[in-house]
């Protein structure tokens, strides 16, 4: 069959990386795609906004499956568009994407199905949430409604720091029509995790669990990112915890987006927090996280196509998901500055000396010409790998590293290391 990935990130790289390896797939295109790609995918210079050509494209080239990426191309209808057209892809539609692009509509959502998560308030005025602030106790935190790649939430510690983030998000419009509304809601204590399942509306498998590290500085500092770096499995996760998971958050919020006429398909990822009283819902996010995909998809010994497909055929009877029992991790190579101003166009060196090592090397941000890579982007590569302990894998990764350089380049020394997200 022939499948079309869109989308240009290191996640995109690893699930071209592991269609590849599918008995199934004879072809694949990536839409925009990036250099690093180019040995396993044809690269389609379309934007992953740009839905209805890509529909077109697909249709054209006779796509067997097409498989999103970004949560952009989901938020513009990417799914209604294909389907108008009879084509197959796997994610959700439009209206079953807003759990992730409203975060105000999640907190409605889960509040109404009883769905475990923080206490909040949605403000629709800098004012409205300016008066709340003055009376909260702290730390809270302060969530523009809409997307905002990662760097729309505020852990503020006081009432400066609080009324700096409205600022940022609602006054200086640092994400546009997403800072329309903000969530500001109770900050929780606890461990952090990430829970990936597939869904095709009515039926569920859960996918091996893991961890990303969100904060820009070792020891959990710094900004939110999109991610540092990941980890699978996810540390201490109990047969009990994972039944939680599963009957509190992951099936009730299928069942409650089927009642609403919203049908979910495609891969539901929901952002926890293991609290003393169980597990809470941070976030759902309503494609595969990234960087916790790379790290996922190396454990996954299955066919992914054969699972991609049940979910978007709303058949996913039967489905066998088989996982190594061995550990991953991936750490995020990134522009310094990032997720802030940074600069691009470095030349990236080592990268085959680095794979040497026996690691998997995903790209991200980085553009291919004539002589060799350059960074293009803040994240800039993933550098990837499997192993028997957590310790030694993560071990032949920072080896693996060191040989690769680019000006400016930075990365968290310790993931796998630490725990993420102690709470404070
Ligand atoms: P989100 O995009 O909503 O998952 O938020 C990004 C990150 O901010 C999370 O991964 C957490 O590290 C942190 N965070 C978000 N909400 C909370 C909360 N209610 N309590 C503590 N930390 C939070
Ligand atoms: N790593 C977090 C995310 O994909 O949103």
């Amino acid at each position: 069959m022939k499948v079309l990935v869109v989308g240009s990130g290191g996640r995109e790289h690893a699930l071209v990386w592991k269609l590849s390896q599918s008995r199934r797939v004879e072809k694949i295109y990536a839409a925009p795609g990036n250099g690093g790609m180019k040995d396993l995918a044809e690269t389609v210079n379309i934007k992953e906004s740009n839905t209805v050509e890509l529909a077109v494209f697909a249709q054209k080239e006779k796509i067997d499956l097409t498989i999103v990426g970004p949560e952009i191309s989901l938020a513009l209808g990417i799914v209604d568009e294909f389907s108008k057209k009879n084509l197959k892809i796997f994610g959700p539609t439009q209206r079953a994407s807003v759990i992730e692009s409203s975060k105000a509509f999640a907190k409605e959502f889960m509040k109404k199905n009883n769905i475990p998560t923080a206490g909040f308030n949605v403000f629709d005025s800098a004012i409205g949430a300016i008066n709340h602030i003055r009376t909260a106790s702290f730390p809270l935190v302060i969530k523009a409604d809409g997307l905002a790649g990662g760097k729309g939430v505020f852990v503020c510690q006081n009432s400066r720091q609080a009324e700096e983030s409205i600022r940022i998000i609602m006054l200086e419009n640092k994400f546009g029509k997403s800072g329309e509304q903000v969530v500001i809601e109770e900050f929780l204590k606890g461990q952090e995790m990430s829970f990936m399942a597939i869904a095709d509306g009515k039926r569920v498998i859960p996918l091996a669990t893991s961890m990303d590290y969100k904060r820009a500085e070792e020891n959990d500092k710094g900004p939110n990112t999109g991610g540092m770096g990941s980890i699978s499995p996810a540390p201490e996760i109990s047969r009990d915890l994972y039944n939680t998971i599963m009957n509190t958050i992951i099936l009730p919020t299928i069942e409650g987006l089927k009642f609403e006429g919203k049908e979910f398909r495609g891969l539901l990822y929901a952002g926890l927090m293991i609290t003393r009283i169980g597990p809470m819902v941070l976030e759902y996010n309503v494609r595969f996280g990234d960087p916790e995909t790379q790290a996922l998809l190396l454990r996954m010994k299955s066919d992914l196509v054969d699972l991609l497909e049940g979910s978007a055929d709303g058949n996913l009877f039967d489905i066998p998901v088989e996982w190594s029992d061995e550990v991953s991790g991936c750490v995020v190579l990134t522009s310094r500055g990032y997720p802030g101003k940074f600069e691009t166009g470095k030349t990236i060196e080592g990268l085959k000396r680095a794979k040497a090592m026996g690691v998997e090397v995903f790209h991200a941000g980085t553009i291919l010409k004539s002589d060799g890579y350059y960074s293009a982007g803040g994240r800039v590569l993933n550098i990837c790998a499997r192993g028997t302990t957590l310790k030694d894998t993560m071990k032949r990764i920072y080896d693996a590293i060191s040989f690769i350089s680019f000006d400016n380049m930075n990365f968290r020394q310790d993931i796998g290391r630490k725990k993420s997200s102690e709470g404070k």
